[in-house]
């Protein structure tokens, strides 16, 4: 399983392929819900290029990360307000 790494969703593992576009594995695994908006909406990937910033995650504490430009590395944990 060299080709496969594993990160932690929201406290859980997920075995992805390595170097996979988180917010692909995110939506491949059922989230939504990404993040929410000042007045609480669900918000998700829309532009997937990085323009919108409406995918960001908190990856390793850090708020705020794009999802559709973070490359999913082994032990990476990523929180969402899924
Ligand atoms: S989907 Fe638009 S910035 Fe990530």
């Amino acid at each position: 399983m060299g080709d496969h790494v594993t990160i932690s969703v929201n406290g859980r593992p997920l075995t992805v392929p390595a170097g996979a576009l988180l917010s692909v594995v995110l939506a491949q695994a059922g989230i939504t819900r990404f993040r929410r908006s000042v007045h609480g909406e669900a918000r998700g990937p829309l532009c997937g290029m990085g323009v919108c910033f409406e995918c960001r995650v908190c990856v390793n504490g850090q708020p705020h990360c794009r999802s559709c430009l973070t490359l999913c590395e082994p032990g990476m944990e990523v929180c969402t307000d899924d």
